[in-house]
Order: C-alpha cells, then sequence, then structure tokens
C-alpha cells in the first residue's frame, strides 16, 4: 500500500472529548502557552496531575538523567528506581507493598482484582462482591467503569463487570447494608472528584472504616485525585484517620509521566502471587524515575506546609466571591481540589475563563472545579480570582 502523505481536515484523533479551542505547547510552573504565545493561567494541573506544577526542575532532572542509562527494562528484573519508589510510598504509607502499572483505572483494576483473588485465594469466596458508591468515578476500563457509580460513563457499555454494589455516598443507614451484602471489599474516593468535588463526612469514613474492620471487608481508597498532596497530606485517608488496606494513586505520583500504583497491605498482597498479575510498562525505569523525584520532593521539602498555607489563603479568597455573587451556593473540597457550587451552567464559565487566559474545570453540571499546582503562589491566587471575577461579570452582563 502507497504511504498517503495528506492531512486530513478533520481530526485523525477520535473524538471521546470535547476539546476546548486551545492548543497548548509549552508548561511552566502555574503557566502554559499556546502555539500562537498567548500565556494562560493552568488551574487545572492536567487534571490534578502536575502537582509540582509544569515541568519541575527536580523531576526533568531525574528523566533526563535516566533518559541517559535506560527506558525501559521488563518486570522479570530488578529496577532499582521501582524498589527505591515501593520503598518510599511504604515508608510514608500504611502500606507495605507496591504494584507499579501506568494510570489510573489500571492501578483501580489492579485494585479490584486484588480484592477479588484474596477474596478466592484467602476466604474460599468464589463470588466475591464489591460495593462502590453513586457518583464515584473509578475509570474507564470496563472493570473500573462497572466499579463506577455513574450510569452515564456506563452506557452502551453492557454487558458490564458484574460484582459491583452501589451505595448512597455519605449515607450512615446505607452502610447496614455491608452486613447483608457481605462485600469482600469496598473501594471509596475520600472526595469525590468527577462526580462533583464531594468530601466524605468524618463521622461516615469512621463509621465504614469501623464496619470493615469488624466483618474483616477490605477497605480500598481511591486517590487518584485526592492523593500526592493534592488534598493537604500526602494522601488524604491520613486526614480521616483511617488505615486503609488498599490505596490507588496514579496522577501526580510522576508529575505528569504516566504511572500509577496500589499500595497494599500485607495481608492484602497475599491476593497476588508471581503471575497473577502484570504489566509490561508497570513501573518501567523512566516511569519511576518521575515518581521517585516527585515523591522525594513530598518527604525532603516543606511543600505540603506551603501548599495548606495557599489553600487556607485560596479559600478566604472564594468565600469572598461567595459573598459577591448570588449564583455561588456553596465553595467545597480540600486542600487544593475545590469546587465552587453555582446555580447556573458550569462549563459556560469554564469556556467563558479562557477568554480571560484562566484555565479551569468542571467537576459535573453545575461544579467549577479548582485545581491549582500545590506550588502556587499566592500573587498567582490573585491573579486567578481576578480572572474569574470578570469572567463572572461577563456572565452576568450576558457577554
Ligand atoms: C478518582 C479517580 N479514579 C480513577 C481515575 C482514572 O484515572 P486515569 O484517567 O488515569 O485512568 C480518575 C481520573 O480522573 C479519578 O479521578
Amino acid at each position: 500500500m502507497a504511504i498517503n502523505n495528506s492531512i486530513s481536515l478533520t481530526s485523525p484523533v477520535m473524538a471521546t472529548y470535547t476539546r476546548f479551542p486551545v492548543t497548548v505547547i509549552k508548561g511552566k510552573g502555574s503557566y502554559v502557552w499556546d502555539e500562537q504565545g498567548t500565556q494562560y493561567l493552568d488551574f487545572t494541573s492536567g487534571i490534578a496531575t502536575c502537582n509540582l506544577g509544569h515541568v519541575p526542575d527536580v523531576v526533568k532532572e531525574a528523566l533526563e538523567e535516566q533518559l541517559q542509562n535506560l527506558w525501559h527494562c521488563s518486570n522479570l528484573y530488578n529496577i532499582p528506581n521501582q524498589q527505591q519508589l515501593a520503598a518510599l510510598l511504604t515508608a510514608n504509607s500504611c502500606g507495605d507493598q507496591v504494584f507499579f502499572c501506568n494510570s489510573g483505572a489500571e492501578a483501580n483494576e489492579a485494585a479490584i482484582k486484588l480484592a477479588r483473588r484474596y477474596a478466592n485465594k484467602v476466604k474460599g469466596n468464589e463470588v466475591p462482591e464489591i460495593v462502590t458508591f453513586q457518583q464515584s468515578f473509578h475509570g474507564r476500563t470496563l472493570a473500573t467503569l462497572s466499579a463506577t457509580g455513574q450510569e452515564k460513563i456506563q452506557q452502551g457499555f453492557a454487558p458490564l463487570v458484574s460484582g459491583f454494589s452501589y451505595l448512597p455516598f455519605n449515607d450512615e443507614e446505607a452502610l447496614e447494608l455491608l452486613y447483608t451484602i457481605e462485600p469482600v471489599a469496598v473501594l471509596l474516593e475520600l472526595v469525590q472528584g468527577e462526580g462533583g468535588v464531594i468530601p466524605a463526612n468524618q463521622e461516615w469514613v469512621s463509621k465504614l472504616a469501623e464496619i470493615c474492620k469488624e466483618r474483616e471487608i477490605l477497605l480500598m481508597v481511591d486517590e487518584i485525585q485526592t492523593g500526592i498532596g493534592r488534598t493537604g497530606t500526602l494522601f488524604a485517608y491520613e486526614q480521616y484517620g483511617i488505615e486503609p488496606d488498599v490505596i490507588s494513586i496514579a496522577k501526580g505520583l510522576g508529575s505528569g509521566f504516566p504511572i500509577g500504583a496500589i499500595i497494599a497491605k500485607e495481608e492484602a498482597a497475599k491476593g497476588f502471587d508471581p503471575g497473577s498479575h502484570g504489566s509490561t510498562f508497570g513501573g518501567n525505569p523512566l516511569a519511576t524515575a518521575a515518581g521517585l523525584a516527585t515523591i522525594k520532593h513530598f518527604v525532603n521539602t516543606n511543600i505540603l506546609n506551603q501548599s495548606n498555607e495557599i489553600s487556607s489563603y485560596l479559600e478566604k479568597k472564594l468565600l469572598c466571591l461567595k459573598e459577591k455573587y448570588s449564583f455561588i451556593e456553596e465553595i467545597r473540597g480540600l486542600g487544593l481540589l475545590k469546587g465552587i457550587v453555582v446555580e447556573t451552567n458550569a462549563l459556560e464559565i469554564v469556556q467563558k475563563a479562557i477568554a480571560n487566559q484562566l484555565l479551569i474545570l468542571t467537576a459535573g453540571p453545575n461544579v467549577v472545579r479548582i485545581l491549582p499546582p500545590l506550588t502556587v503562589s499566592k500573587e498567582e491566587i490573585n491573579e486567578f480570582i481576578k480572572a474569574l471575577e470578570k469572567t463572572f461579570q461577563s456572565i452576568e452582563k450576558g457577554e
């Protein structure tokens, strides 16, 4: 067949996303630039991924060094970066062992497989059930979209993977159902990100953890959006006083380089043996160089204290906006994962903000999601508030 060099007028990239009219070609810190050189304040952080800002020097240097030596090596051999990153993650969490993969969905897929195999192998349960929650989001693979408690994500993909029950989120009474369902595991987000930036209630989480402990149900937290400092601690679970059996992470772990992982307690980790799960690229030398540099930065600097100060500052500023604009119903979230609940159309705000050189996100139809990098400065927060107000004013004027 002859090679076709002609360029198609319609995009050859599948239309699985409705893309905003911005072509981003460069990023540094809290900013990105488009093809024309226009600068945008990026308060999306690649959807909670570039937590250290764009192209952070510490991660860039680690990647540059690794690029000189070895890009890929099969998991049939020892990979030093992987060993060190696993050691750092377990030393800074309640987990004991790490499995590496390449994305958030793959991390949850691993968590689901681990729970099922644990049920099978350790508990002798051949039809294990996993409880998840309504409005949750756990990924786009068949098992993770089946675990997701949102019909719109599942639509058109029947038959779904069976074995999931969906309970209402933050509902104490519904937790009683755990005694009848008797699941092998519960999988939850401590702040539902895609579902509308909804933090779990402390009391509800404590009760859930108590039942899990009493009934020997694995408590699995999806920290793909909340993890790696996003909510003010390395993992959000630390703020809830619980010790999950499995933690899934991705996004911020590689500061923009694709990597995912689950961290499991020793008991839960018994579910996997050699050959029961795997990934060609999972934890490869480059990905784990990025992950190692990222986590070292969290451990060795006071970035979390700084981001907590900034998040209080941001919250105050957002609450001032709530006083000023009657269409703002609520400011919610944890750390630098913030939601502005509006009476109006959140997408319109996000679209109009682009004209003010500001990138922000939605989380459902009426929540504007704000995800600045954890390295954001007060000046940049001020700049953000100015651009957001300008956007609100243009919407109020019907422009
Ligand atoms: C809580 C949560 N879980 C899972 C995922 C899926 O991650 P990925 O897109 O890397 O597969 C996401 C992505 O937004 C998420 O927010």
